[in-house]
């Protein structure tokens, strides 16, 4: 799929932003009342700008809805549902026509072109398959782009390493924190990770910092780019990190209209402001959304790579994830890059939130590299206090763990245990 020029971009945009406004308002009886409740009109837009008169749509309005009241489409088109678990209640249910399935290969496809990926590759899925968008959305991509798939999903951990020394892949779809994972087995096994045939990580799915990166480049000899996707707007592929300028992510705006808004005011903010993501859908037929606040943090710049589309800035942190430790805002991405500042730390940590009193504390669990001596390991973690204190100016207690000694996950990584009132 070739770049569009800016201005074809922008006529596009304004057809399809029409046009779905008017299918929601038609079919899908949430919107109509929303729209109506707020006075607006899909025949008033007649700008992009118009866009921001328009409600929001949450994930909370999608649990109302459950399981297909958002469809804007009879069930009968409907070929393909997904869904997020969600940690509390219902989960969130999203469904996809063939179009919108086709639509999904092709933005992945080309992300993963962005990425570095070309046909004829081998490409490692270790994304989970199933209700989760991770495995299904990267491996219809991968064969859209005419790449050899590897289906393998998350888990069986030292199968992953058998088949990344037989197959021989060039590219690697994962969570970060689950490519850690991968990465230390090749330690456990005596696998040297430089010496496989891997080139390019495709990394996503939950934060992770650009020390992370280097963390991972450096010990895997790899390019590591970060791709961010949610499935409410369709899955993996919203957004992509080029290979070559490794500078952010492209959102493919001719399919997903972005905007920053502030998180408490709910005023939509210029490009290269810091705030929340809100995504609404082009081109989705099943279901598309109107101003969904993703609760992600970050900014949109210039397009670089492909200059038809705006850049998002690495996604922080998400607003439900930022914690409040004595008045100051920490948000785990903050945590991660200071444990990567320090050697003989690694990135398998997690932040423990208690209440002991009236204050909320918070404790870092970090694991050392199993090449510290266990005396050193308090010493770590006194640097690693007084760098949070420093930095971000918070007070916290550490707690230096032996290798090992906190649960993996095979895909996205529990970050936060909060564990007030309990
Ligand atoms: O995580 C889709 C995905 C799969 C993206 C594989 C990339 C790779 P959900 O399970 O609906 O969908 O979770 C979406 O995950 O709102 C972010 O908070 C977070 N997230 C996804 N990608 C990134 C990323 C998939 N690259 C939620 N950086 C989103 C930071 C990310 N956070």
């Amino acid at each position: 799929m070739p770049d569009p020029s800016p201005d074809q971009l922008r006529a596009s945009q304004l057809a399809h932003l029409r046009d779905t406004l008017a299918r929601v308002y038609e079919h899908v009886p949430h919107y109509r009342r929303a729209f109506d409740d707020a006075g607006v009109h899909p025949d008033d837009v007649t700008s992009l700008a118009d866009l921001a008169r328009f409600p929001f749509t949450t994930k909370e309005d999608l649990r109302q809805n459950y399981p297909f009241g958002m469809f804007a489409v009879p069930r009968t088109d409907v070929v393909r549902v997904h869904a997020s678990s969600g940690t509390t209640g219902k989960p969130t249910v999203v469904g996809y026509t063939a179009d919108d399935i086709s639509m999904w290969a092709d933005v992945v496809a080309r992300s993963l072109h962005s990425a570095g990926a070309r046909p004829g590759d081998v490409v490692h899925v270790a994304y989970g398959y199933g209700l989760f968008t991770g495995g299904l959305g990267a491996h219809y991509g991968a064969e859209r782009l005419g790449c050899t798939v590897v289906p393998i999903s998350g888990g069986m951990t030292e199968r992953q390493v058998q088949l990344i020394l037989d197959f021989e892949p060039r590219v690697i779809l994962v969570t970060p924190s689950y490519f850690l994972a991968i990465l230390d087995e090749m330690d456990r096994q005596g696998v040297d990770p430089h010496t496989t045939s891997l080139e390019i990580g495709v990394f996503g799915a939950e934060p992770w910092t650009d020390e992370m990166r280097r963390d991972l480049e450096r010990r895997a000899g790899i390019t590591a780019v970060d791709i961010y996707g949610l499935s409410e707007v369709i899955g993996p592929g919203v957004s992509q990190e080029s290979g070559t300028t490794q500078d952010g992510l492209h959102v493919w705006e001719d399919h997903f209209y972005p905007e920053i808004i502030d998180p408490v005011t709910h005023e939509v903010l210029p490009d290269g402001e810091e705030g929340e993501l809100v995504f609404t859908s082009l081109t989705k037929q099943a279901m598309p959304v109107v101003r969904y606040r993703t609760r992600d943090l970050t900014r949109l710049l210039p397009g670089t790579a492909h200059p038809a589309f705006r850049r998002m800035q690495k996604v922080t942190g998400r607003t439900d994830d930022m914690m409040i430790v004595r008045g100051v805002n920490v948000f785990p991405t903050q945590i991660e890059e200071l444990i990567l500042s320090i050697e003989g730390l690694t990135p398998h940590y997690l932040c423990v939130l208690t209440r002991p009193g009236s204050l909320d504390e918070l404790t870092v669990q970090v694991e050392a590299h199993p090449s510290v001596p266990e005396g050193e390991r308090a010493g770590l973690g006194s640097r690693l206090g007084a760098r949070i204190k420093d930095r971000i100016g918070t007070t916290a207690t550490i707690e230096v763990l032996a290798p090992d000694a906190l649960q993996r996950s095979l895909g996205k990584a529990v970050r936060i245990s909060d564990r007030r009132g309990k």
